[in-house]
């Protein structure tokens, strides 16, 4: 079986990088990690790439002179590498149109909501203040518009009403790191039908596809 060669973007601790990475160590898990490159110089996330043996990079976009040439390196590495997939695993820089267009229906992103609910930052002080009693995650496919794009998982989990932003968050966490294996594996093996703005797995709507059994990688 071939792998699809994967490279992942972060900016920060790389806890969902590490699931991936995790995920990827099965050699029937349909995708590898060929790539991590962080805007951040000293993210927590490039010592984990480099624990697994896998080539990691800073490309710090304070060092360019602009978003293009900044970009135009993220993507030269991405390609150079042999890259099909791109997963934002915590990458707090927003891509522009010009570089999404490059990548079409191929970028994935992590999302701490269940979006189009709560988009942007400081996601889960927002829920909670706004009274929910349900937040999550969503995985979805990377279009020019932000935290927008297709929706291939989502996973919810319970408000408390003694929650903090750190309660939630792990609760949250919990869940990206279950769903962005699965919906990677699910792209890489080619079992994702666009139509329209939904996206289908093996068929059946995507949540449909998360509330089955556990994704079978092997499958082709
Ligand atoms: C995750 O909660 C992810 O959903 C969020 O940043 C965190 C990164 O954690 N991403 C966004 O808010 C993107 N809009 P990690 O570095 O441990 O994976």
């Amino acid at each position: 079986m071939t792998r699809t060669k994967v490279g992942v973007l972060i900016s920060g601790r790389g806890s969902n990088l590490q699931a991936l990475l995790d995920a990827a160590a099965d050699p029937a898990y349909p995708a590898e990690i060929a790539l991590v490159m962080s805007n951040r110089p000293g993210a927590g996330g490039l010592s984990r790439a480099r624990a697994a043996g896998i080539d990691a990079r800073t490309i710090d976009h304070t060092a360019f002179e602009n978003r293009e040439s900044f970009e135009a390196a993220l993507d030269e590495g991405l390609r150079a590498a042999g890259c099909e997939i791109i997963c934002l695993a915590g990458f707090m820089r927003v891509l522009s149109a010009e570089f999404v267009s490059g990548w079409p229906n191929r970028i994935l992103n992590i999302h701490p909501s269940l979006l189009p609910a709560f988009k942007g930052l400081d996601v889960q002080r927002r829920v909670i203040e706004a009274g929910c009693t349900l937040a999550g995650c969503t995985v979805h496919i990377v279009t020019p518009e932000l935290d927008d794009g297709p929706i291939l998982a989502q996973a919810a989990v319970p408000i408390l009403p003694d929650d903090t932003e750190e309660t939630l968050s792990a609760r949250i966490l919990e869940q990206e790191h279950r769903i962005y294996p699965a919906a990677l594996a699910w792209l890489a093996s080619e079992r994702v039908r666009m139509v329209g703005r939904r996206a289908f797995v093996d068929g059946t709507s995507a949540i449909g596809a998360l509330l089955a059994p556990e994704p079978d990688y092997s499958h082709s």
